[in-house]
């Protein structure tokens, strides 16, 4: 037994699955629980999730974690508050009176929305949209979601004119829900959530009206916006009561925050379900010129919020996942690094992974996933590095854009997340980027970034300096090993498929 009382609890609720970890003061977690839930696609290109499922996971992993908690001799009261973070811009609506949702969930990476894009960007106040919002009109976002699913599913308009349509990102859902649901639950989003929704003004991080009207969303409740660490209210019943929820970040800014990336400069690349570069900018807001968002890296009580720079790739571990589940290449996630070292390169193979559509820095609704360069000598070990270097081009794709923008460039990345585990994969892209690429021991980064808002709130830690000594043990650098004209040649390779890949959707 640990001879700490002192520890936070961090909700993670991702795109496959949700986690509840508990960490103690030197961000060690000391229990844990994991659950995989559905995913629904009930069309190509669509995906869904059902809010209630998400809500039953993370009460089951709660419990099951605290069971852990117990048996090695720690008590609830040593838990002084827990955080949440959450797959961004996932959006939920549901019925304020009886508190159930209307509709399942539709995912981040849903590209349902490519017609309501395209009825937005024909609209007078487009062109004004990503200066208000640092994010450009695209099926990504939630409130392109929300004006979908007002054009088309009755139950959800009918709500909205009733005045009893509540939305929110999956922050919001379970934030509601934890604190009472339709009996006094808060309906709340934090900074940068809510940034993601497209309502909010991303220099004053309020709502602006011209955005709300623009959308045409103005008989929808709307989250309150808050800070992402202070305590918004308290757990009521379950193992946890009492317990105070006090931090709230979606998940790469929780990342972000998790690596203690707070000076300006620092950027880090988490490698989940899809693969998000942040880049911390300071206090400015720095609105792109080279395809990459504006985002909120997160903004603490009674301080300025700070910004970031973000590149987003929807597709990296879900490739992984479809070799496995799509094409059955792989029995598990952990044979790509194995399979892939087994060959010297992929073989003039490139791989473009836009299974709907291409994110940063191109923002192409329309590409769709492309393989070129197959021949007779093609091995599955080939595909499975194709699909490694992927998410490592469009990294680097990303880290160009940026290095633009910011006009400072970048020396080191910090990275974490699933794909990480993979030293091949961490090695190809050191060798892409032409960086050194600086992995952690403990990859649960985004919970620890969610547990630092909370135990910040409360007092666990006192100030960032207190923080400088969490996560520093066992830290792997990868060097790049490749010559700057072996990069560029590859590189290239990729730029070409990448045009071929464009405007393919049928
Ligand atoms: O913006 C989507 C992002 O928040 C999803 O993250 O970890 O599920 O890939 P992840």
């Amino acid at each position: 037994m640990s001879s700490s009382t002192e520890f936070v609890g961090a909700i993670d609720q991702g795109t496959t699955s949700t986690r509840f970890l508990i960490f103690d003061k030197t961000g060690v977690p000391v229990a844990s629980h994991q659950i995989e839930f559905d995913q629904i696609y009930p069309k190509p290109g669509w995906m869904e999730h059902d809010p209630v499922e998400i809500l039953d996971t993370v009460k089951t992993c709660i419990s099951k974690a605290c069971e852990q908690f117990i048996k090695a001799g720690n008590e609830i009261s040593f838990i002084k508050a827990i955080g949440i973070t959450n797959q961004r811009e996932t959006t939920v609506v549901w019925n304020t009176k009886t508190g159930k949702p209307l509709h399942n969930a539709i995912v981040w990476s849903d590209a349902r929305t490519t017609h309501t894009v395209a009825v937005l960007k024909a609209k007078p106040g487009a062109d004004q949209v990503q200066e208000k919002t640092g994010l450009p009109i695209s099926t990504y976002f939630a409130g392109v979601k929300l004006r979908w699913l007002l054009d088309n599913v009755k139950e959800v308009q009918a709500a909205a004119d009733e005045g009893i349509l509540a939305f929110g990102t999956i922050d919001s859902w379970l934030l509601y829900n934890l604190t009472g649901g339709p009996n006094g639950g808060l309906h709340i989003t934090d900074s940068t959530n809510g940034s993601r929704t497209m309502f909010l003004n991303i220099r004053t991080l309020e709502y602006d009206q011209s955005l709300i009207k623009f959308f045409g969303v103005e008989k929808v409740k709307l989250p309150t916006v808050v800070s992402s660490s202070e305590v918004y209210g308290r757990m009521p019943d379950g193992v946890l009561r009492g317990v105070p929820i006090a931090g709230c970040l979606g998940d790469q800014s929780a990342a972000l925050v998790g690596h203690c990336a707070f000076k300006p400069g620092v950027a880090k690349n988490t490698y989940g379900t899809g693969c998000f570069l942040l880049y911390n900018t300071g206090e400015q807001p720095v609105i792109s010129k080279n395809g990459l968002l504006t985002t909120v890296a997160y903004r603490f009580k009674g301080q300025k919020p700070v910004y970031a720079l973000e590149g987003s790739i929807a597709v990296a571990g879900s490739a992984v996942k479809w070799l496995r589940d799509g094409l059955g290449l792989i029995k598990e996630a952990g044979e790509t690094g194995e399979l892939a070292a087994k060959v010297e390169d992929s073989a003039g193979v490139v791989f473009v992974t836009a299974f709907s559509g291409l994110f940063a820095p191109y923002w192409k609704d329309d590409a769709r996933g492309t393989i070129v360069g197959i021949t007779q000598y093609t091995k599955k070990e080939h595909i499975v590095r194709a699909t490694l270097e992927a998410t490592c081009f469009q990294t680097k794709a990303i880290l160009d854009a940026m290095n633009k923008d910011s006009g400072n460039p970048l020396t080191e990345l910090k990275v974490d997340g699933g794909m990480t585990d993979n030293d091949v994969c961490m090695q190809l892209q050191s060798d892409i980027l032409g960086i050194e690429v600086d992995r952690p021991q403990m990859r649960e980064v985004t919970a620890l970034g969610s547990a630092i808002a909370a135990g910040l709130a409360v007092g666990v830690w006192k100030s960032f300096d207190e923080l400088k000594v969490i996560n520093t043990q066992g830290r792997t650098r990868f060097k790049p090993s490749i010559t700057e004209e072996a990069r560029a040649s590859r590189f290239k390779l990729w730029e070409r498929a990448v045009e071929r890949a464009v405007g393919w959707q049928v």
